[in-house]
């Protein structure tokens, strides 16, 4: 089976990209690269793609960035962290993902990213969180979910660590999700 082809659109430091790559490189995930999308000037992702040797580049506009995705020939979309709204073309529909730091349908929306997210689960009280990949469907964290992957939240968590946490439960889920997407749409 032919690997499929991911684009990946980023809007910051490419923690979920690096993990991808590996991913790939270490065969867990039947992908490769094809592009990187930066909504952004100067952010450290670029510098990740660049050392990647992969094609990147920087482009705010949503209907231009689909037309990137298309002439390198992407079967995938995934977000990495990417903080844009996107405009869905209906050749795209059902082949863009996103990986959200917490279990939605909580803790989700504009606004709710990062940091915010695991300081509004702290602030919550709740006794777990985790991570959420879902289909983009045009909204801030929308769209059918395909996977989420609960970590506790434990006593004495301050941001830091509760986001390591969850960082590490994306690591996993994000590939997973990736097969499993892949094993619906061949
Ligand atoms: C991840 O926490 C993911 O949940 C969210 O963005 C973060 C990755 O961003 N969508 P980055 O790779 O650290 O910039």
């Amino acid at each position: 089976m032919n690997p499929i082809r991911i684009g990946i659109l980023l809007s910051g430091t490419g923690r979920t990209l690096l993990n991808l790559l590996e991913q790939a490189k270490g065969g867990r995930l039947p992908a490769e690269i094809a592009c990187v999308i930066s909504d952004r000037e100067g952010v450290k992702g670029l510098e990740h793609a660049t050392a990647a040797e992969l094609p990147s580049f920087v482009e705010p506009d949503s209907e231009r960035t689909f037309s990137i995705l298309r002439d390198h020939r992407v079967d995938l979309v995934c977000l990495a962290g990417y903080l844009r709204l996107l405009t869905i073309p209906e050749d795209f529909t059902g082949r863009v993902l996103n990986i959200h730091p917490a279990l939605l349908p909580k803790f989700g929306g504009q606004g709710m990213y990062g940091n915010n997210v695991h300081k509004a689960v702290l602030e919550s009280g709740d006794a777990e969180s985790g991570c959420t990949v879902h289909y983009c469907n045009g909204e801030y964290d929308e769209g059918p979910i395909l996977l989420r992957r609960r970590v506790p939240v434990e006593s004495g968590d301050t941001v830091d660590t509760l986001a390591q946490r969850v960082f590490e439960a994306e690591c996993e889920a994000y590939p997973e999700a990736i097969r499993n997407w892949i094993g619906t749409s061949i």
